[in-house]
């Protein structure tokens, strides 16, 4: 009897160690930009986690996820940050203030 070949969607449980050369994280890709002083640009993701664990599935190929908290279509961007001055939201790489 054969063990079945593993795909490349399989991931370890959150407790299990990764071994070297694991091949985890090469499922499908997903890519994700960050619009400056706007929304993350999620692309090839079939669903977006909330905060408070709610899955919401995606209907696009690309979906805008607010960051900045003020939609009123959360998680999803409405435009609401345009309304906030320049520079309102972190940048990629920023980091908190110490
Ligand atoms: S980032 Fe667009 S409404 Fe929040």
């Amino acid at each position: 009897m054969s063990t079945p070949a593993r795909t490349s969607y399989d991931a370890p449980a959150p407790d299990t160690e990764l071994a070297e050369g694991d091949d985890v994280g090469r499922g499908p890709r997903v890519r994700v930009r960050v619009c400056p002083d706007g929304p993350l640009l999620v692309s090839g993701a079939d669903s977006v986690v909330t905060d408070d664990g709610t899955e919401v599935p995606t209907t696009r190929r690309t979906v805008a996820v607010c960051r900045c908290g003020r939609t009123s279509r959360a998680p999803w961007c409405d435009g609401t940050h345009k309304l906030l001055p320049p520079g309102s939201l972190p940048g990629p790489g920023s980091r908190p203030a110490a």
